[in-house]
């Protein structure tokens, strides 16, 4: 497994800067490498500085329609609703890019939860013509972080962490949109790079439980993400990692 990194960049903005960065790299060397960039975005409102960068900034950096994209999680609610992740990558990004409809891989939070996770586990074992005990590997997952410590919505205390076999599982959390869909820690730690973006002082205890603290998965979620064939990468403002020794 190659090493772990950590970059902590001044402040909001410069690391929605370095992770559109990072995304450029990566898929410039995937396409390069595999003809494609499966690129699986995460939601909440951190990664919304680094789309909008991707659709303006960036837009001229990667080839678009060499990308696929997917979500590391979804509420279960309709594609449309202001909390839905996939909404909020279609209004800051996916709606200012050159892409086709079949390039766009959402989870349909507007299904039963336990519906919707099928569904979108079967999709990604057909997509990535998986055998039965095969993870999708994604060339790049971005990844938030809590502040209680969850990561995608794999959160303290429940059964998801646990999960080794499914790709995808619906969960009931302690947050303001209860039910949700998440991809298993196994998916994302078959990525090739998975990159947490954390910015904010109210960040900065879970990001030194996870990075400095005693190793226990089912209090802080995220310390399960650790690539198996692949590198981990952290970018952190100041101020999520003021607590870091
Ligand atoms: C979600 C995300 C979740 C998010 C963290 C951080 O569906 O909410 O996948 O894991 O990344 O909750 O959210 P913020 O970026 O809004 O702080």
């Amino acid at each position: 497994m190659s090493g772990n990194k950590i970059i902590v960049l001044d402040d909001a903005q410069a690391l929605y800067v370095r992770a559109a960065e990072e995304n450029a790299h990566h898929a410039g060397e995937a396409i390069c490498t595999h003809g494609e960039f499966t690129l699986c975005l995460s939601g909440g409102s951190t990664p919304a500085g680094t789309y909008e960068l991707l659709a303006t900034r960036f837009l001229l950096s990667i080839d678009w329609k060499e990308v696929q994209f997917y979500w590391g999680d979804e509420r279960c609610v309709p594609p449309d609703d202001p909390s839905s992740n996939y909404a909020m990558a279609h209004r800051t990004m996916l709606s200012r890019l050159p892409t086709r409809p079949d390039q766009v891989h959402r989870i349909h939070g507007e299904l039963p939860p336990d519906e919707g996770a099928q569904s979108y586990e079967k999709h990604l074992r057909n997509i990535f013509a998986l055998a039965e005990d095969e993870f999708p590997r994604f060339s790049l997952a971005l990844m938030g972080l809590g502040d209680n410590s969850h990561t995608a919505s794999l959160f303290p205390g429940t059964p998801a962490l646990h999960e080794t076999e499914r790709l995808a599982v619906a969960v009931e959390v302690d947050a303001p949109q209860r039910h949700r869909i998440s991809l298993t820690a196994p998916v994302f730690n078959n990525a090739a790079t998975v990159l947490f973006l954390v910015s904010g002082e109210g960040k900065a205890q879970a990001v030194k439980n996870i990075l400095e603290g005693a190793r226990d998965p089912d209090q802080f979620p995220a310390q399960l993400i650790a690539p198996t064939n692949g590198e981990l990468v952290w970018l952190l403002d100041k101020a999520a990692a003021r607590l870091l020794s």
